[in-house]
């Protein structure tokens, strides 16, 4: 699903590396957390994995592309492939509520019956029923969390990558989401989610990778 051969990434005018010297493969249907201190690389990976930055050496894989040489069109296409909830939301603002958490479907065309049905159900399932007409500026940091993450699994992604999905919740709620990553996983979604909440990853019994200083090694502990 994600194979990363000797992958390191320096930002432009930056004297370190990023990510250095990474390799890492992802098995279709795995489920593993991505830990590591703030500023580790935990988000400087996930953009890479959502080729929105690209390996400045090495070699990446996502979903049968590779990433040098990848077209813009193949991008768009892959990416209708993932879901992502990034660190910072990433809302329109608009878009309501509802339009936001449709947009994965909605690019690809007129929404059926059904896919209304599906973002009705997900805003549900996030307790967001009573916001579908509001525009994200106007919900709380947790609101605008729960509605990236209701965008990124709406339409059922073969990989979800998720940046600290649970740090804006409390407890019932960061269960729920967890609950709800884990369903898609058992339905066939490759997932990787970064956190910093070591209780949430030690309830579940899924490895644990980990990131520090832009180097990534298996961290079981
Ligand atoms: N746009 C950028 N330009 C230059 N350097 C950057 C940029 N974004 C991040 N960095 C640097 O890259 C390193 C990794 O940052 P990254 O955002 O990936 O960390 P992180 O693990 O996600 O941290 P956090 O837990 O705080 O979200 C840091 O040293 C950071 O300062
Ligand atoms: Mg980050």
């Amino acid at each position: 699903m994600i194979k990363l051969e000797n992958v390191s990434f320096r930002y432009p005018k930056s004297e370190q590396k990023a990510l250095d010297n990474i390799t890492l493969e992802l098995e279709k249907g795995s489920f593993h957390f991505l830990c590591g201190a703030s500023g580790a690389g935990k988000t400087t990976l996930f953009k890479m994995l959502y080729l929105e930055l690209l390996p400045t050496t090495g070699k990446l894989n996502i979903i049968n592309n590779q990433a040098d040489n990848i077209s813009r069109k193949q991008i768009s296409e892959l990416r209708r492939h993932m879901g992502i909830v990034f660190q910072d939301f990433r809302l329109l603002n608009k878009l309501t509520v509802w339009e936001n958490v449709a947009l994965p479907l909605s690019i690809l065309g007129e929404l059926s019956a059904q896919q209304k049905q599906a973002v009705n159900d997900i805003l549900d399932w996030v307790g967001l029923k009573h916001k579908i007409n509001e525009h994200p500026n106007k919900l709380s940091g947790g609101e605008k969390q729960r509605v990236a993450i209701a965008r990124a699994v709406v339409n059922r992604p073969k990989l979800l990558i998720a940046d600290e999905p649970t740090g804006n919740v409390d407890i019932e709620m960061g269960k729920r989401i967890m609950h709800l990553l884990c369903e898609l996983n058992k339905h066939g979604t490759t997932v990787l989610v970064a956190t910093h909440d070591q209780e949430l990853i030690n309830s579940f019994n899924y490895p644990r990778l980990k990131i520090d200083d832009g180097k990534l090694s298996i961290n079981n502990v």
